[in-house]
């Protein structure tokens, strides 16, 4: 088994680059099941639900070629069945966008059960009420999903609920109907507006990503023989910029869109750090220990829910009493059972957790319980005074891309083992 061994307190200062975004990424592989050609893709994160997203679109019969570690190019000219590998579909969330793209492209597709995080409950019924309304047959049982279309025609979809997947699924299944789709209520992150750049640049007509409103003309085809580059992972330069602020460190973090950092940006300043723009890149200090504050998260251009662990362990350390609302997971507060081991004083019930700052937290074993609650205990660590061991990498490995050596290079005392 490994564990990250990680030896503090240390003060992160340095420059990290960020890489591509996991959540663009696992959505773009799937859509270039659309896509009757060849096509590259350019800055994908290379990490654990990118490699298991490649291995489903090799075996539905996709032809893939690593340029360098972080670049493919993908031919997806002879799909070959309609049936995606069960197992590891049921292995992470994103592979639901599947079954967006293969039925637009087949007409009929079946899934594994989408697995990933326990976050608490996952519903699909946005992304099965936004098929069956551009005219698909659902079924769910036995473990599995399978829709199957005859044709697709556009119509006009309101969601529920605003949902990340419900509404990137829908797009991809809306490129190559018959008609306009609308979309109400949509998800605005900025993966979203990536995935439709991306099929734009592949000759889909999809206007109004990053609105709440999104309206998809349907096209008969889409063409290859185009690179597209993913767009930097807000996450990942959230979670460094939280690194700092919770170590008292000073960090140049290159390769990002500041804009899409606003909300963390104002939380930092809010709790006493510093944060200075420079258009595709941010330094972000913090001199002293950080002031309380509230936090509530919402879908974007809301506080992330993504963000939430690593702004937990920051207030963990601040002073005064903060509390945090989860507004989109209904059990996002496991970390901080860990974090209780490690001296931290938090209340967590339901979908609220008060945090009384300690002035130090002390090294102590700790089990990653999702990938967000990974990295802010790979932060915690870093902050703590001690040894913390970090267990249950392979939640990890899912999302970020090389943290170890990431957090080496800004100073943290951290190797990982193999027990
Ligand atoms: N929801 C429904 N019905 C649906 C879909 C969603 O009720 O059909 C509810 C969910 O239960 C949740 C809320 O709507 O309460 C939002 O869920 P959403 O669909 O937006 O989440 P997701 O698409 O499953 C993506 C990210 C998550 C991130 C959320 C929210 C991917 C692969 N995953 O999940 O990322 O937390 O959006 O921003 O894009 C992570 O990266 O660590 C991660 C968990």
């Amino acid at each position: 088994m490994e564990k990250l061994i990680i030896t503090g307190p240390t003060p992160l200062k340095g420059e990290v680059t960020i890489n591509g975004a996991k959540n663009a990424a696992v959505a773009i592989l799937p859509a270039t099941l659309l896509i009757d050609g060849i096509c590259t893709i350019d800055n994908l994160p290379n990490i654990s639900d990118v490699q298991l997203s490649c291995k489903i679109l090799e075996k539905l019969g996709a032809k893939i070629t690593w340029n360098n570690k972080n670049s493919i190019t993908i031919d997806t000219r002879n799909i070959t069945t309609y049936k995606a590998p069960l197992d590891l579909t049921s292995k992470f969330r994103a592979s639901y966008y599947i079954l967006g793209s293969m039925l637009s492209r087949n007409g009929e597709i079946e899934v594994g059960m989408p697995g990933g995080c326990k976050l608490g409950a996952r519903p699909i019924d946005q992304h099965i009420k936004g098929f069956e309304s551009l005219g698909a047959k659902v079924t769910v049982g036995n473990g599995t999903i399978y829709a199957k279309a005859k044709k697709l025609t556009g119509t006009s979809i309101y969601m529920d609920i605003v949902s990340v997947g419900a509404t990137i699924n829908v797009m991809l299944a809306a490129v190559l109907a018959n008609g306009t789709t609308t979309i109400e209520n949509a998800a605005k992150e900025p993966h979203i507006v990536d995935v439709a750049n991306f099929l734009n640049t592949m000759g889909a007509d999809i206007r109004g990503a990053g609105t709440d409103v999104i309206k998809i003309n349907g096209v008969k085809k889409l063409h290859g023989n185009t690179t597209y580059s993913v767009v930097p992972d807000q996450i990942e330069a959230g979670t460094f910029m939280l690194a700092a602020v919770a170590t008292k460190g000073d960090i140049l973090i290159k390769n990002c869109i500041t804009k899409h950092l606003e909300s963390i940006t104002a939380k930092i300043v809010e709790i006493g750090g510093t944060v200075e723009d420079y258009g595709d890149s941010l330094r972000v200090s913090c001199k002293k220990r950080p002031t309380k504050a509230n936090i509530k998260t919402l879908p974007y251009p809301g506080f992330p829910t993504d963000l939430q662990p690593q702004m937990g362990v920051a207030l963990s350390l601040a002073e005064g009493t903060s509390i945090i609302n989860e507004g989109i997971w209904e059990s996002r507060f496991q970390y901080t059972e860990e974090l209780i081991k490690m001296g931290a004083k938090i209340t967590a019930h339901g979908k609220t957790a008060i945090f009384e700052g300690v002035d130090k937290l002390s090294g102590a074993p700790v089990y990653s319980t999702d990938l967000r609650a990974g990295a802010a205990l790979i932060i915690a660590g870093t902050a703590a005074t001690g040894t913390t061991e970090v267990y249950n990498l392979e939640h990890i490995d899912r999302g970020y891309e090389n943290i170890e050596e990431k957090f080496r290079n800004l100073g943290a005392k951290i190797e990982r083992v193999n027990e």
